[in-house]
């Protein structure tokens, strides 16, 4: 069965999309995975992987003009995606709840299908996370982001998403920095990796590449590359952070993989 983990973070700006690029990148490597833009109002990926000539996007797929497998692009690093392109004319017209039953033409395409979100608990961002079965929180080590996450959280709760964990992304190590075990005691929930805030990062941003495929032996490619694994059940034990034989077990037996 396909499964659908949806990228969330409450605040904007924190990582969402690089995150579910480089995952997304990272998890192709053992699966058959796919990457689906369902930030529809302020859509990301295609800007971070630069711009084909995109004849179908999930845009005309809500508008009834294809098919979702017509919207399919292989970018040069090997990633599956199905972007979007929306206008402002696209987003009056457009019933968000439709994608939860367009996404589901998705079944069997890949065995993972990695969603893309928009910042804030608007209805859109809220549509992308009904449309998925897991949720993937990611944050920055600040106060604003965590509290932006714990919001998203109780929404995914609400509705009956598993919530994976957390992924605190642009870690300087500052004093003034939230720390791992502050930020699961304010979202109760686990911290499953954390990714370092890396100049390499924007160096890919800036070649169009996900950082895991131009810059893999970086830290945060690495961090990105044992996220993956643990998202995909696989065990890692030289983890970032010490709790991560228990927020593996965690992992596993939240996935029924343990
Ligand atoms: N670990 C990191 N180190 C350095 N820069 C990073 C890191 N992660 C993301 N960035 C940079 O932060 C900026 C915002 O990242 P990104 O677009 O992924 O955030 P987002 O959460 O998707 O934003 P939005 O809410 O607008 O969709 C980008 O310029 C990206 O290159
Ligand atoms: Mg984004």
């Amino acid at each position: 069965m396909t499964r659908y983990i949806c990228v969330v973070s409450g605040k904007g700006g924190v990582g969402k999309t690089t995150s579910a690029i480089s995952l997304a990148h990272a998890m192709g490597k053992h699966k058959k995975t796919l990457l689906v833009d369902a930030n529809l109002s302020t859509p990301n990926v295609n800007t971070h992987l630069g711009a084909p000539i995109l004849r179908k996007t999930l845009m005309s797929v809500l508008k009834d003009e294809a098919s979702l497998k017509q919207a399919i692009y292989t970018h040069e690093s090997g990633l599956r995606i199905v972007p979007t392109i929306s206008t402002v004319h696209d987003l009056k017209r457009l019933k968000y709840e439709k994608l939860k039953e367009v996404i589901r033409d998705l079944e069997g395409e890949a065995d993972i299908i990695i969603m893309d979100s928009g910042a804030g608990l608007t209805r859109e961002a809220i549509s992308a996370i009904e449309a998925s079965n897991e949720v993937l929180i990611i944050t920055n080590p600040e106060l604003n982001a965590v509290l932006d996450a714990q919001k998203t959280i109780q929404v995914a709760n609400e509705i009956g998403k598993t919530v994976l964990g957390v992924v605190i992304n642009k870690v300087k190590e500052s004093k003034h920095e939230l720390k791992i075990d502050e930020v699961e005691k304010l979202l109760s929930i686990p911290v499953i990796g954390v990714i370092p805030y890396d100049k390499n990062v924007r160096k890919a941003l800036k070649q169009k590449q996900p950082v895991t495929h131009s810059h893999p032996r970086t830290k945060a490619s690495k961090s990105y590359e044992e996220i993956a694994g643990l998202l995909l059940g696989k065990r890692y034990f030289n983890s970032v952070n010490k709790k991560s034989r228990i927020i593996e077990d965690y992992t596993l037996n939240h996935l029924g993989l343990g």
